[in-house]
């Protein structure tokens, strides 16, 4: 496919009489808005959302020069201001040098031999998962999702900072939640109250905010006096990392509000986007016999009756297809908002520096150039073939360019070694009239979880 010949230099304005009309249908369902920008209207679409100005990019030329080629002619803008709050300076809500600091230091802790040595720790909680799972009766309903979460938040703890936080599991689940929620209603909401306004949500917003600040510095604490023990071998793990550049000031390295920060920007970013990927494709498994068939058979002639072991992984090439085809339908993080520090020029067409590039990963995931059955569950999207055949900006479900999500590896091994465990000892089935809906939050989420029923 010839994607230059395709670009047109003009951002096309979006359509509608009433200015209005458009604000309230984009903020009550973004995402059904953004799923159907790329079916109406060319690569560039541009819109005003109250005084904000939205140059709308669904064409992947377009999206790799603000993600990567051009990328330092822009940063993550206000869209993260309520984020900011919770999760401060973190490496996902950071620019400029402070950003590419953190990321050198964090990056070593990813690497891909490195990851590898928490495949043991992966299978154990899948183990505690599903014995959860066994304990529950035939045909009773299950919220997948909120399993899910308990196994991303055991697994991000333990990979990355060496602690089970078993005691402290169910107000950390509820606090996140609570500060997701409460972001998500700010960002939807055409009339921002001030953070610091003494309001019912505000207060609430606060007090879990200081759950999960005290999980985290007590975490943080025992940690420090455990590394004053010189006897102590070193857990050599994410914490480790960071503590190695903590000071006083930020001369010497990272301050405890900056490292409170970073422990904090990973709960938050590795547990929800795996949990709820997760639960969208145990949703499809248990809709499509044939699918979950050639995944179990798969599964079986692997593995046999032993765990996941590295060597396993790109042999489970169709339980990688199938997570793949979760995060194309449902990708958690659903759009990525640019600012130019300038005005900007893509092919011809202007960016002002007074305005956003919104990088629409919903819609070209849907988009009916680049995908076969655009909103079908049909990991086939995803044979060798197909994704050498493929532009690599149609699927961004990660991001891309130098910010490129940089818990990736270690998300899509959890979600492959999650699919291929469970589907050997458990199968779902879906009651009648359930459908789920997705739901906006700051990921797409399915709204009450996804509740299937043991069979
Ligand atoms: C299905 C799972 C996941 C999805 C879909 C996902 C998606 C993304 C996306 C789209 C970005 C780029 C944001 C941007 O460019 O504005 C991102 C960044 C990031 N992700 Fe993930 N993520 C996932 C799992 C994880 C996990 C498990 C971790 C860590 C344990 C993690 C840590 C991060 C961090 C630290 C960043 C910021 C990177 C930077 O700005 O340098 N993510 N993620």
């Amino acid at each position: 496919m010839n994607y230059q010949s395709s670009i047109a230099p003009v951002a096309e304005r979006l359509k509608g009489k009433f200015l209005l009309s458009n604000t309230f249908r984009i903020l009550k369902n973004p995402v059904t808005f953004l799923g159907e920008l790329p079916r109406c209207y060319g690569p560039v679409v541009h819109f005003t959302l109250g005084v904000k100005s939205y140059f709308v990019l669904q064409h992947p030329d377009y999206i790799k020069n603000v993600l990567l080629d051009n990328h330092k002619a822009y940063s993550k803008p206000g869209a993260t201001k309520i984020l900011r709050l919770f999760l401060g300076e973190g490496l996902s809500t950071s620019n400029g040098e402070l950003w590419l600091r953190q990321r050198r230091i964090m990056q070593p802790a990813f690497h891909k031999q490195r990851i590898a040595l928490v495949l043991r720790i992966i299978n154990e909680e899948i183990t505690k998962l599903t014995d959860r799972l066994q304990s529950f009766a035939t045909g009773s309903t299950i919220n997948l999702s909120h399993e899910f979460l308990q196994l991303t938040i055991a697994i991000i703890s333990r990979a990355m900072f060496s602690t089970a936080l078993k005691k402290e599991m169910d107000s950390m689940i509820h606090a996140l939640e609570t500060l997701a929620n409460y972001a998500s209603k700010w960002m939807k909401s055409p009339v921002k109250i001030p953070a610091n306004w003494r309001i019912p949500s505000n207060n609430d917003f606060r007090k879990n905010c200081k759950i999960f600040d005290d999980i985290i510095y007590s975490m943080i604490e025992k940690r420090k006096i455990y590394r004053s023990d010189l006897l102590l071998s070193p857990h050599d793990d994410l914490l480790d990392m960071l503590l190695d550049y903590t000071g006083e000031n930020i001369e010497d390295g990272m301050t405890e509000k900056q490292l409170r920060d970073e422990v904090t920007t990973m709960f938050m970013a590795g547990h929800e986007t795996t949990a709820q990927t997760l639960s969208w494709i145990f949703y499809h498994l248990a809709k499509d016999k044939s699918i979950y068939t050639k995944v179990k058979e798969e599964s079986n002639n692997i593995l046999n009756n032993r765990l996941p072991e590295l060597d396993d992984l790109p042999h489970l090439a169709y339980t990688k297809q199938v997570v793949q085809e979760g995060l194309r339908l449902y990708p958690p993080i659903w759009a990525l908002v640019r600012k130019p520090y300038h005005d900007e020029n893509i092919n011809g067409i202007e960016i002002p520096r007074s305005s956003y590039a919104l990088i629409n990963i919903y819609g070209i995931h849907h988009h009916p150039r680049f995908w076969e059955h655009p909103d079908d569950f049909e990991p086939n999207h995803f044979t060798v073939e197909k994704e050498q055949s493929r532009h690599p900006f149609t699927f961004l479900p990660f991001g891309g360019g130098p910010r490129l999500c940089l818990g990736s590896n270690f998300a899509m091994m959890v979600m492959q070694v999650t699919v291929c465990r469970l589907i050997k000892q458990f199968e779902f089935a879906i009651a009648e009239d359930y459908q789920p809906e997705i739901e906006i939050n700051i990921t797409l989420r399915a709204k009450n979880g996804i509740q299937l029923i043991k069979k």
